[in-house]
């Protein structure tokens, strides 16, 4: 895979995406893999995690963002409890977000996922791992505190990354390691890791799109905001408003047949 060949070549620039038209700029725009994550959730549905995130609406977000791909590697997330209760259903799962288009499946979870990890790998289908924050098990195990700053949780964290590359997966997420932490893991394995908040010794980076466009509001730390599209939207509409109310829209270049007299 040519993500594989990048590690130590070039930086793997991921930016994640749900819908056609994002998704083709992104393409366009030079990301070398878009993610269809599962903060599709929050970002597309207003869930207020990602656990209500159901295979339907992976599969719809994938078809829309591999129809718009050209160059880009689309990879999508397994959602919550789609690839936890038994391996078959993982491999099924993992096989309906290929036939929606995508290329490769993510999963969270090191050490106590790597049999499913090789269990798909196994079925054909490329796996990407994710561990550090894992969003799916935060809300309700371990919160989203940075993970990987004591001796023992960077061990643990090294460990999960042996155990998803010896499962077969072809890269790994890193969220919100501490960056030296992340830096080792990096240095230590031959899969690509992705950053997001782990620091610039990744691999490559990701960011949530809305975040990145500063489509809303966040303070998170880690998310450097490239273009501020919720003041031009909302500057647009109200321009748009104000013509409609004042009958500034549409004029005659807007309008059919002003010379017809009926
Ligand atoms: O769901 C997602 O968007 C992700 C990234 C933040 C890594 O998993």
């Amino acid at each position: 895979m040519d993500i594989v060949r990048m590690k130590n070549r070039k930086k793997i620039v991921t930016v994640t995406a749900y819908d056609y038209t994002m998704a083709a700029l992104c393409d366009e725009g030079g990301a070398d893999i878009l993610l269809v994550g599962d903060s599709a959730g929050m970002v597309m549905l207003g869930y207020k995690s990602t656990i209500p995130v159901s295979m339907d609406e992976m599969c719809m977000f994938t078809g829309a963002v591999s129809r718009a791909r050209r160059h880009a590697l689309v990879v999508a997330d397994l959602p919550f409890s789609s690839y936890n209760i038994s391996r078959q259903e993982a491999i099924r799962n993992s096989g309906r977000l290929i036939q929606c288009g995508a290329d490769a499946v993510k999963l969270e979870g090191g050490m106590t996922q790597a049999e499913t990890i090789r269990s798909i790998v196994d079925a054909g289908i490329p796996v990407m791992g994710h561990i550090g924050i894992q969003p799916q098990s935060a809300e309700i195990l371990d919160g989203y505190g940075i993970r990987g700053e004591s001796w023992e949780e960077a061990e643990s964290l090294q460990n999960d990354a042996y155990a998803i590359q010896d499962a077969g997966a072809f890269s790994v997420v890193l969220e919100k390691v501490a960056a030296p932490t992340a830096k080792k893991i990096t240095d230590s394995i031959n899969i690509p890791t992705i950053g997001i908040g782990s620091g610039v010794g990744c691999d490559g980076q990701v960011l949530v799109m809305q975040d990145m466009l500063g489509m809303h509001k966040n303070n998170l730390r880690f998310v450097k905001q490239y273009a501020n599209l919720a003041e031009d939207i909302m500057g647009a509409i109200n321009t748009y408003k104000e013509d409609v109310e004042k009958e500034r829209f549409p004029s005659k270049e807007h309008s059919f047949g002003d010379d017809i007299k009926p």
